[in-house]
């Protein structure tokens, strides 16, 4: 098994890193071009995924170290722009696994596809309709997707809502139909929509009504993936903070997000710091896993805090994030974005299920690494350091003068473009 503790990684060149990884992984030549900006994504290939394309947009992709999920070594591709959030994840996922590291789990991976249904002369016998004929129903489904009955996915269930019951002027009472399917390991979106679509002429025949939406839903409440986390106090101690004093921090953390929407949605937004750039390098849908992240997270009728922090019987701070995560390991961009496909390739994951608990595990270190930041020093000690390099390259720093720079920057604490290109100026002379 490969490890995930490269230590002193930080410290390398970006040449020295990928001749480090082409080793571990063994690399092939066509996959360490996918590490390139120039060669990483093809202009043809791009022009085939969206349309009017005139280039491409590049971004880091950084690896988080240390992780540690189920008993399994993880080196984790994170596609992100913004400093710090890598480290700090590398950083939390280094202390949990000092700790036995996370674990995770995935009960059902059931995607969920709507029909609505309005205009039905009778909504109640309507409904009864669409149960009674649920079999023949989730046969449409099936063979409007054979490929996914084969590989032992499909249909599992199908049931009916009746929306707008009490309706006025305002509102039509509908039905809407779900159905919920096994995609296997496709996050199953042409799947779903294919499946609704074929349904929705017998769906009209069997209901009297019209059918106008036919979609998947991005809210996948039955692709629950959780993560934990125990950490002994002793682990957590940062400079002059005790483990304990930041350990009742996070929790008060945590409490704050857990009843102020404001609050919630910041700490969330940690969450998804470590979530999404995951999900991007495997060439899976963001905004997908964000929809249904934040609508999961209001899910008792008020937003709260995605994750859960408590302290146990013996003092160990514990974490729990439990979210509806809809990505897949084939299909889509993961089939034919090089660097997604190198990115799962050095993931070494057999399954969605696998992807997902992993996403779930890095956005808990990455939310356990904000409160940690925020109920010690603040953020912007290491923030503002990390910045300072961006900093530096925006007013043209390259090479070793990025750091030299950076460092100036941070010393004269007026991390600024305009005073980067002082600095420079003063250098060259
Ligand atoms: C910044 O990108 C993320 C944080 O604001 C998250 C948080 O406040 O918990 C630091």
């Amino acid at each position: 098994m490969k490890t995930s503790r490269i230590p002193g990684f930080y410290k390398m060149s970006v040449s020295e890193r990928n001749e480090l990884i082409t080793e571990m992984f063994e690399l092939s030549e066509d996959e360490k071009r996918a590490l390139g900006t120039d060669n990483s994504l093809q202009m043809d290939t791009a022009d085939k995924m969206v349309e009017n394309v005139i280039g491409t947009h590049a971004l880091p992709l950084g690896l988080g170290l240390n992780f540690l999920i189920n008993d399994k070594d993880y080196v984790v591709p994170m596609v992100v722009e913004e400093p710090s959030v890598i480290a700090a994840a590398s950083h939390i996922a280094k202390i949990v696994r000092e700790s036995g590291g996370f674990k995770a789990e995935v009960n059902e991976r059931l995607m969920i596809g709507q029909i609505q249904v309005v205009g039905c002369p009778d909504i109640y016998e309507a409904k009864n309709d669409i149960i009674d004929n649920k079999d023949e129903l989730i046969q449409l489904a099936n063979d409007a997707y054979p490929s996914i009955v084969t590989r032992g996915g499909g249909v599992e269930d199908l049931d009916v809502r009746i929306l707008n019951e009490e309706a006025d002027s305002a509102y039509s009472q509908m039905l809407v139909v779900h159905i919920y399917v096994d995609t296997c390991d496709a996050m199953g979106a042409n799947i779903i929509n294919t499946m609704v679509e074929a349904m929705a002429p017998r769906v009209e025949e069997v209901t009297r009504g019209k059918v106008y939406l036919r979609i998947l839903s991005n809210y996948a409440d039955r692709a629950l993936v959780k993560a934990t986390c125990v950490i002994p106090p002793e682990l957590l101690k940062a400079d002059s903070y005790s483990g304990e004093e930041v350990r009742d921090g996070v929790v008060h953390a945590y409490e704050f997000a857990a009843s102020d929407p404001y609050r919630a949605v910041t700490h969330n937004k940690g969450i998804m710091n470590g979530i999404d750039p995951v999900v991007i390098a495997t060439g899976n849908d963001w905004r997908a896993v964000e929809a249904g992240a934040h609508a999961y997270a209001a899910r008792d009728g008020q937003y709260r805090s995605m994750s859960k922090w408590y302290v146990d019987d013996v003092g160990n701070l514990v974490g729990e994030l439990e979210l509806p995560i809809a990505i897949g390991t084939v299909g889509g961009a993961t089939r034919v974005h090089p660097t997604s496909q190198l990115a799962l390739k050095l993931l070494d994951v057999q399954s969605a299920k696998e992807l997902s608990q992993i996403i779930v595990a890095v956005g808990l270190a990455q939310n356990l690494g904000a409160l940690r930041a925020l109920v010690t020093d603040g953020i912007q000690k290491g923030h503002m350091t990390l910045h300072s390099r961006s900093v530096a390259i925006a007013a043209g720093a390259t090479g070793e003068m990025v750091d030299i720079i950076a460092e100036k920057l941070v010393q004269s604490k007026e991390i600024r473009v305009g005073k980067a290109q002082e600095l420079l100026g003063e250098y060259k002379k």
